[in-house]
Order: C-alpha cells, then sequence, then structure tokens
C-alpha cells in the first residue's frame, strides 16, 4: 500500500496540524541542550531548554493513540565541567505529561567512537589526580507509554504483515537493555551539521512498536532518518523540523527529491506545510 509522509516545517511546541489520539508511534532525538557545534544560541538557559521538552511531551501525549509508545533518544550533557542531568528530568517531565516510564536502553557506540572533543584526553596533558573526565559512548533510549494496548484492536492480517523477524531480533541482540549501534559519522554528506542518529535507531523502534501502514511521528526531524525507515518499512509518517534549510536534506534522504530510483515504483505521496513565521514558526 502507498504511504504518505508529511513534513511541517514549524516548531514542534505546538502540533496543532494533528488531531487527538491519531498517532500510532513517536520516535525522535531531541536538539542537544547547547551543543555548540550546531544548535548555538538555541536555548537561552537549561530552564528554556527544559520547557520545550515541556510542551513536546504535552503534544506527543495528545497526539499519540491510547496505549501507544513514545520514544526518545537523548543524553546528559557536559558544559564547562557540569552535567545536565537531561536524562532524569527527561523521564519527569514525561511522566508529568501522563506517560507511564516503560523501560530504558542503552545504545553503546563503537570504542574509538569521536564527535564531541576527547575529555579523557586531558589526563594525557596532566596525569594526575582532579583531572579525570571519561569519554561518553553511551546514550540513552527512553520508552513511555500512554496507558494500555489493546493488543486485539489489530486484525490478523497486519498483525501478520508486522511480524518482527526473530533472527535478527536474536543477531542483534535487540532483547537486551543494551544496543549496540554504530552512530552515524561526522561528515556524513546528507547529516552534515546535524547531529543526526544512526537508522538502525528508529528502524528497531518502528518494528517493535508500531504496525503496518500505521503514523510513525518525529517531532525534531533533522536530515529524516525516522521518517526515511517509516516510509521503507511500509508506515505513514508525520515530522516538524524548525530549520527550513533542511528541506532539501529531507527530501533526498527520503527519497523525494526526484532522483531516487529505489522507491520509483510506488505511489508515496510527500507534503511540506510552512508555518507562517510568528511564535511556533519555522526560523532560517
Ligand atoms: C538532534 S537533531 C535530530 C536528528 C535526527 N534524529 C536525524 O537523524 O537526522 C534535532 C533537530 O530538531 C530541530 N529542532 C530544534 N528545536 C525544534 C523545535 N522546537 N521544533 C522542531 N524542530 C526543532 C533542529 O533544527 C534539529 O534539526
Amino acid at each position: 500500500m502507498a504511504t504518505t509522509h508529511k513534513l511541517i516545517i514549524g516548531n514542534c511546541m505546538s502540533m496543532e496540524e494533528i488531531p487527538d489520539g491519531s498517532v500510532h508511534l513517536m520516535v525522535t532525538s531531541p536538539p542537544y541542550f547547547n551543543a555548540p557545534f550546531d544548535y548555538k544560541g538555541l536555548f537561552k538557559s537549561y530552564g528554556q531548554y527544559l520547557g520545550v521538552l515541556r510542551n513536546f511531551a504535552k503534544e506527543t501525549f495528545r497526539v499519540l493513540q491510547d496505549g501507544r509508545i513514545a520514544v526518545l533518544n537523548i543524553d546528559d550533557m557536559l558544559i564547562n565541567g557540569e552535567k545536565f542531568p537531561i536524562v532524569a528530568d527527561a523521564t519527569k517531565i514525561f511522566q508529568e505529561a501522563g506517560f507511564r516510564y516503560r523501560d530504558k536502553i542503552i545504545w553503546k557506540k563503537p570504542d574509538g567512537y569521536l564527535r564531541i572533543s576527547r575529555r579523557s584526553g586531558v589526563m594525557l596533558q596532566n596525569p594526575y589526580p582532579m583531572y579525570f573526565y571519561p569519554d561518553n559512548l553511551l546514550e540513552s533510549i527512553l520508552i513511555f507509554q500512554k496507558g494500555k494496548f489493546n493488543y486485539r484492536s489489530i486484525s490478523e492480517e497486519v498483525r501478520e504483515a508486522s511480524k518482527v523477524e526473530m533472527k535478527e531480533f536474536s543477531s542483534g541482540k535487540w532483547y537486551m537493555t543494551l544496543w549496540e549501534m554504530n552512530n552515524v559519522m561526522p561528515g556524513s554528506p546528507l547529516e552534515k551539521d546535524i547531529a543526526a542518529f544512526p537508522e538502525e535507531l528508529p528502524y528497531r523502534a518502528i518494528k517493535l512498536f508500531s504496525y503496518k501502514d500505521e503514523i510513525i511521528l518525529d517531532p525534531f526531524v533533522g536530515s529524516g532518518t525516522t521518517m526515511k525507515k517509516a516510509r521503507e518499512l511500509g508506515r505513514n509518517s508525520i515530522g516538524y523540523e524548525i530549520k527550513k534549510s533542511l528541506v532539501p536534506i529531507i527530501k533526498k534522504k527520503l527519497g523525494f527529491d526526484g532522483q531516487d530510483t529505489l522507491f520509483a515504483s510506488l505511489n508515496d505521496k510527500f507534503e511540506i506545510v510552512y508555518r507562517k513565521e510568528g511564535r511556533y514558526g519555522p526560523i532560517r
């Protein structure tokens, strides 16, 4: 069946284009708090950052169907020697929005991962006590649920069409709370200056928590990784992105730039809505 993908260029603190209870799964990674390499100036304070998470959590709760899941890839942030407890704060914020905290998976990047500067290097220069800051190879994947899922609401046909391959589940060790996944290499052409997550992350989330033909939401689209995997897996998608300048990248990644041959035979639809400038409008 053909799928539909809708990109809204605007701020996800309001998801007014989406009716209540109409989305089946949310998968996202919010912007880093004050990451110096790509979001400089987006947040004036940690309090303001948490305010964005609060609005986005409330809106996610509203648009999700009862029983459905929100998957949040997020991590604590070290700035000038102070660690901001973003994972703990985001968990509390999602609970306060009405979600049940269902689980936490740790994503481990390969040893030698390099994106932010190597903190442990300080010890090489100063091999003395008190200089220790470890390199961070981990991120959290938080799983929240809105109420209880009614397994009987899915037809036998859709259930079978959405079956999880046990071979893949076992060999990829999806069953553990530790997922070892490669990160996107800095400087990859489509994800340049975007802190993109690996395709494997939304791939697993979509397979584990949604059925064919359902609607997947990513409120912080970035390069469009979640929407791309939704398309590949026969799901529909809705995404929000505040930066207008990312539109060509997202179109290309999803295969809607007119150049794609992989999906050429499908009748999938792509729609872009540009919000008006203003409080919840786009930037740049
Ligand atoms: C960490 S990136 C997401 C990367 C994405 N998972 C990928 O694989 O490419 C976060 C994105 O959220 C966007 N963003 C930040 N604040 C936003 C907001 N309030 N509403 C919508 N998008 C926002 C940023 O411009 C950035 O592209």
